[in-house]
Order: C-alpha cells, then sequence, then structure tokens
C-alpha cells in the first residue's frame, strides 16, 4: 500500500526538520493524542514485544486480529507499527504507567480524540472533516462505539457455544471483516430500536433474516464503497430492483426521480403492514399527488389493482400506465 512509503518518507523529514523546528513545535502542540507522536524520537519506540511483557491478552487479541499483519510490516514507518501505532510511542508511557496521558486510553478517550487516533491512519477510507460531518459524530458516538479492536480469541473460539449470557459473537463475514462488536442488527439496533422493530412488520426487508443488511442502504461513515454511491435512497435501492427504473418510455415522475423523494414517497424502506411495504394500500397512496378531480374515477378500488394503473413505475406502452 503506497501510504507505508509515503508516511515513511514523510516520518524522515519530520525527523530531520525536528531540531530546527522544536521552539515552534513547544509554542503550538497539536492536540492530544496528536502531541505524543508529534514529540517521539525513534528511539521512543520500545517494538510490540515489550509491551506484551505486561499486557498479555491484549497482546493476544492483537495477535489475532486483521491489523497484526499490516503493523508488522518492517517497512512501515515506526510510528504506525503494532501496539503503539495506537496507543502512542512506549517509551512515554514507560516514564509513568499510571499517567493517563502518556499513553491513549480508548476506552477513557473522547470520540474526538478516538477519531483522531484512527484517522492518522484511515485517511483512505475518510477524512477527519468528513466523519464530523456524520449525524453519528455530532451525536458524540465514536469509532470505538461500533468497532472492536481488541477481540476475545477466547469467545471466538467457543463459537457457536457460548455460555449462557454471554454475547454472541458475530457469525456474518461482512460484519468479521469490519471488526464490528457484533452483528449489524444487534450494534445498531442497541440504539436504533424503532428501527429494528420495523422489520418485525409484516412486510418488510429480510434484515432480521439476514439476507439484507443495514449498511446495504445506509453508509454510516463516508466509506470506500460509500463513494460509488450517488443518490442516497434511489440510487441504494435500484442497487438491487434495477427493473423498477426502467427506463421506460413513459415515465412516472415519481419513480424516475424528477419530482419528490423518490422510492419513498410510496414505500416505507425498513417495513410496512401493507403489502409491498406500501406506505399506505388506499387510494390515498396516489392522493398524496394527484389531488385533481379525475381521481375520483372508479371508487371503491386502488389505483394499481384491478387491472388499472398495474404499471405504476412506469411503462412502454400505456400513457397512463395501464399496461407494462
Ligand atoms: C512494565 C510493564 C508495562 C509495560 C512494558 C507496558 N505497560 Fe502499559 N501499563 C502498565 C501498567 C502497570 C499500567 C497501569 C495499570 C493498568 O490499568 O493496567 C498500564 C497501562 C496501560 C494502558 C491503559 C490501561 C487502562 O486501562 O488504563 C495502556 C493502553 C497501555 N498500558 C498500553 C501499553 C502499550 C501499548 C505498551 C507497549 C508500548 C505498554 N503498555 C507497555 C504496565 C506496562
Ligand atoms: C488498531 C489499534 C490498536 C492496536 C494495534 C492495539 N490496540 Fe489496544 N486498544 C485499542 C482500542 C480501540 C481499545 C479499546 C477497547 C477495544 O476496542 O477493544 C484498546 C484497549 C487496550 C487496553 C485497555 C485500555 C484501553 O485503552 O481502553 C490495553 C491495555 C491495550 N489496548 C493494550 C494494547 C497492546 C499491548 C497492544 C499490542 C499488543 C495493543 N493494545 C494494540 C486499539 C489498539
Ligand atoms: C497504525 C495505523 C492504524 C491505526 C492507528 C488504526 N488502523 Fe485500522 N487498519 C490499519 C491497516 C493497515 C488495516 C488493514 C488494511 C486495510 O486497510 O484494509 C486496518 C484495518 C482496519 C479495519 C478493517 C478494515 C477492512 O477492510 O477489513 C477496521 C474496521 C479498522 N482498521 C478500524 C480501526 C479503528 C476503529 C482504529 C482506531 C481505534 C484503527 N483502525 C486504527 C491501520 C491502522
Ligand atoms: C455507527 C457505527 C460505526 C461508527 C461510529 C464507525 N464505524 Fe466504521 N464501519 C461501520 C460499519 C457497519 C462498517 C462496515 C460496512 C460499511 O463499510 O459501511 C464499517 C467499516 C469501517 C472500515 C472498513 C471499511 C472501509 O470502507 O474502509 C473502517 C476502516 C472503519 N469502519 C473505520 C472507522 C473509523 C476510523 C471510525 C471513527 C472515525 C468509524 N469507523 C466509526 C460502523 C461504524
Ligand atoms: C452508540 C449508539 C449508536 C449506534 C451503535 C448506532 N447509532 Fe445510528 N445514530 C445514533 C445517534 C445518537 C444518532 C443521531 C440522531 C438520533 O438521535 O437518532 C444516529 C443517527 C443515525 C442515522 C441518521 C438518522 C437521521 O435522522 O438522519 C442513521 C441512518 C443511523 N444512525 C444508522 C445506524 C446504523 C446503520 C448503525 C449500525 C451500523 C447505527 N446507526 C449504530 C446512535 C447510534
Ligand atoms: C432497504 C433499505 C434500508 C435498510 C435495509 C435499512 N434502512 Fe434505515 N432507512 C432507509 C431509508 C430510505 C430511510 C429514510 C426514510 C425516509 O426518508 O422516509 C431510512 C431511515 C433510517 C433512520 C432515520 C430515522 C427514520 O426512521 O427515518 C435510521 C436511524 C435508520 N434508517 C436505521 C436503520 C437500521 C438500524 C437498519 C438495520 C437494522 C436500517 N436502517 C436498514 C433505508 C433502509
Ligand atoms: C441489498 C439489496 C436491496 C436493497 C438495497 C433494497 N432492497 Fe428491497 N428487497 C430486497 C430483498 C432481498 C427483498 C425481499 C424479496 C423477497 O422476499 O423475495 C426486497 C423487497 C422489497 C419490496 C417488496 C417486494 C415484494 O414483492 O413485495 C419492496 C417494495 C422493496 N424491496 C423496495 C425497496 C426500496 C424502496 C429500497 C430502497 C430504500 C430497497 N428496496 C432497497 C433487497 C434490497
Ligand atoms: C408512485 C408510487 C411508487 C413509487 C414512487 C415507487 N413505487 Fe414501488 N410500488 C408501488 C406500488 C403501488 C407497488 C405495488 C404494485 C402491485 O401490487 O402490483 C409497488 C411495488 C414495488 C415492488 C414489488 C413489485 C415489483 O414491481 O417488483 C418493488 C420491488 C418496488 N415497488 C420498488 C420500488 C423502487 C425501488 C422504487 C424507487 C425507484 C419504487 N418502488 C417507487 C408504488 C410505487
Ligand atoms: C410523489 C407524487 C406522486 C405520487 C405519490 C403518485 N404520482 Fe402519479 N404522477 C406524478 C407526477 C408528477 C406525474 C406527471 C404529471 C402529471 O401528469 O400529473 C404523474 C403521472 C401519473 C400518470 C400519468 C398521467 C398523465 O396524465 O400523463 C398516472 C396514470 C399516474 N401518475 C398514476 C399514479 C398512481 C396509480 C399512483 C399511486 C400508485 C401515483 N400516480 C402516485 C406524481 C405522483
Amino acid at each position: 500500500m503506497a501510504w507505508w512509503r509515503w508516511s515513511g518518507t514523510i516520518l524522515l523529514i519530520v525527523f530531520a526538520g525536528a531540531a530546527v523546528v522544536s521552539k515552534d513545535q513547544q509554542k503550538k502542540e497539536p492536540p492530544f493524542p496528536l502531541n505524543l507522536f508529534a514529540r517521539a524520537k525513534p528511539e521512543d519506540y520500545v517494538g510490540e514485544k515489550e509491551c506484551a511483557r505486561c499486557h498479555k491478552p491484549y497482546f493476544a487479541s492483537y495477535e489475532a486480529s486483521p491489523h497484526a499483519l499490516p503493523m508488522r510490516d518492517p517497512k512501515a514507518p515506526l510510528d504506525k507499527r503494532g501496539c503503539e501505532g495506537c496507543h502512542g510511542p512506549g517509551e512515554i508511557h514507560l516514564e509513568d504507567v499510571e499517567d493517563p496521558t502518556k499513553v491513549i486510553i480508548f476506552t477513557k478517550a473522547t470520540e474526538r480524540q478516538v477519531a483522531l487516533a484512527c484517522l492518522r491512519c484511515h485517511a483512505d477510507t475518510m477524512r477527519l472533516s468528513q466523519w464530523h460531518r456524520t449525524e453519528h459524530a455530532r451525536a458524540g458516538v465514536s469509532c470505538t462505539s461500533c468497532h472492536q479492536i481488541h477481540r476475545n480469541p477466547q469467545k471466538e473460539r467457543n463459537h457457536p457455544s457460548l455460555l449462557p449470557g454471554q454475547a454472541p459473537w458475530t457469525t456474518n463475514k461482512k460484519d468479521d471483516v469490519a471488526l464490528l462488536k457484533d452483528t449489524e442488527v444487534n450494534l445498531c439496533g442497541q440504539c436504533h430500536q424503532r428501527q429494528v422493530a420495523q422489520f418485525r412488520l409484516p412486510f418488510h426487508h429480510p434484515v432480521l433474516e439476514g439476507r439484507t443488511n443495514c449498511t446495504d442502504c445506509h453508509d454510516v461513515h463516508p466509506s470506500r464503497q460509500a463513494r460509488r454511491k450517488t443518490n442516497p435512497f434511489k440510487g441504494t435501492c435500484v442497487t438491487c430492483h434495477a427493473q423498477t427504473i426502467g427506463p421506460f418510455v413513459f415515465e412516472h415522475d415519481p419513480v424516475a426521480g424528477w419530482s419528490g423523494d423518490g422510492c419513498t414517497d410510496c414505500h416505507q424502506p425498513h417495513g410496512s403492514p401493507h403489502p409491498a411495504l406500501l406506505k399506505s394500500s388506499s387510494r390515498g397512496l396516489c392522493n398524496q399527488c394527484h389531488t385533481d378531480k379525475g381521481n375520483s374515477h372508479f371508487p371503491g378500488q386502488t389505483c394499481w389493482q384491478s387491472g388499472c394503473h398495474i404499471a405504476v413505475h412506469g411503462s412502454n406502452t400505456d400513457r397512463f400506465l395501464r399496461t407494462p
């Protein structure tokens, strides 16, 4: 990966310039925890084996994690290797192990401090400014509310025969890769119970059944994949329901995205008491927009059933959407 090489070069420049700029740096120190890295000298990095002496369980879980392989790369710059890449240079910590300002304690750090520490390396996924525009960052939710870096290898080894009361460890491959604390439904559901409950309505997207995921439709943060999506809702729906948007000879404005909010004008995305996840199974659905007098013909049935406007999404043969 290119950033190893780049950050190596940058680090050398920083060290070379350190003597010259040290006075300025003292005046304007970067915020915690970046200050730990900024003031560290190469000999302040003691290496992960040293940490293992006193923190065995954390060493074991780190070793089993996807972070271990790239962070053991001998080509990686010192400040991005092993435990110290995340927790800060060891020598400073060893000056006084009880001092919480000399090591990064993620479980006690603020949302902003955690983001600063993680995004030193994950600028590829998102920049700090992008993260801080998300609903989650603004509400004080931190990277470590959703991601768990040290996983419990014991717990995983015992899966699926977990002890009673033990939270099930993630079994979903996708969640596994992203180091999530739990399956998406359980994780997101901790804070979004109301939305999870909507997936129990009679007609719903098969999220609880494991066939779709919250992040198929939501980008919880600007991720690499997210950049491919343009329109957050219509664009998302169409990745799985391509047939609904045609193109048709006779488009229906809200479906084509020419007016309104797109698919959610008529559908409840999570779940609904009405078939096809509709907001309503009465004429009221169409009357949201079609308020002209003509809309009262054939009362007693919905506009799209009984062989009427069956081509609600658009038609290739009939301007009034009565045949596909
Ligand atoms: C000589 C033993 C020793 C070594 C070596 C050592 N630590 Fe520590 N560390 C401690 C002690 C003691 C504490 C404070 C007591 C505690 O809470 O565990 C501590 C605290 C911490 C904490 C905060 C824990 C908390 O819950 O408050 C972190 C994080 C940490 N060390 C990481 C590291 C890393 C990373 C390294 C390697 C660079 C390292 N330690 C090396 C002994 C050590
Ligand atoms: C990729 C970043 C990362 C790496 C690498 C890493 N840790 Fe951690 N560490 C964390 C995070 C985040 C937490 C908070 C709990 C969690 O997410 O599992 C944590 C928790 C801890 C704690 C408990 C105190 C705290 O910060 O809450 C100790 C002690 C610790 N790590 C030691 C280590 C040691 C020793 C290593 C190397 C063997 C290491 N860590 C490698 C990110 C990291
Ligand atoms: C020292 C650099 C570094 C730091 C700091 C760091 N990571 Fe990573 N992280 C990596 C590398 C390298 C990978 C594996 C390569 C990749 O990006 O696919 C990785 C992988 C991940 C993955 C899995 C991505 C995937 O595609 O499988 C997640 C999730 C993650 N990190 C979250 C975090 C969080 C949360 C923090 C802060 C607690 C953090 N990282 C801190 C370097 C780092
Ligand atoms: C609300 C929960 C949540 C929060 C908060 C969160 N993430 Fe994630 N993250 C996820 C989920 C879910 C995925 C996997 C699905 C996806 O990519 O959308 C993921 C994927 C990732 C990946 C790997 C995939 C990629 O696209 O690169 C990295 C790295 C990552 N997150 C880092 C972070 C960092 C760093 C922070 C904090 C600045 C953070 N996350 C905050 C839920 C969260
Ligand atoms: C630690 C709690 C927590 C977790 C875990 C969490 N969220 Fe959130 N989420 C929030 C908070 C707080 C907000 C801010 C708005 C609010 O209060 O609803 C929010 C906002 C959102 C919004 C935007 C709401 C809006 O009005 O625009 C979406 C979408 C969302 N979360 C989806 C998810 C998904 C998907 C996951 C799982 C990957 C997740 N959240 C995990 C707490 C959480
Ligand atoms: C099929 C796509 C899809 C899936 C799957 C999905 N959502 Fe949504 N979600 C949406 C859309 C679209 C909206 C916007 C609703 C609107 O504007 O009427 C939304 C809105 C939200 C909101 C904002 C508040 C609200 O209710 O309007 C939250 C929070 C949320 N979803 C959480 C979740 C969680 C948690 C999951 C997984 C358990 C999930 N979503 C799964 C499409 C989806
Ligand atoms: C990740 C793929 C995926 C995405 C994205 C997605 N869906 Fe679905 N959708 C499904 C699956 C799977 C079903 C269930 C089909 C089944 O049970 O045969 C479904 C079912 C539906 C149904 C009911 C179909 C029926 O025959 O009753 C509607 C309506 C629907 N989705 C609308 C939407 C809308 C609106 C969006 C965007 C907010 C969306 N979908 C996004 C996969 C997806
Ligand atoms: C003007 C209202 C309206 C809009 C906007 C709309 N739909 Fe529909 N949709 C319906 C109605 C009504 C049905 C039920 C048709 C039936 O029962 O024959 C339906 C059925 C569906 C179905 C299940 C049957 C099928 O045709 O496959 C899917 C999937 C679906 N819609 C997806 C979408 C998507 C994706 C969008 C956005 C691109 C969208 N809809 C926009 C009204 C709408
Ligand atoms: C979000 C608003 C909206 C909703 C909801 C909606 N439509 Fe439309 N529809 C439009 C617009 C805008 C047009 C194009 C302008 C016009 O002719 O009124 C249109 C055009 C039509 C046309 C073609 C009429 C013509 O004169 O060319 C038919 C038929 C139609 N809609 C049927 C329906 C049916 C059936 C429903 C309910 C399933 C529905 N519409 C729901 C906005 C909507």
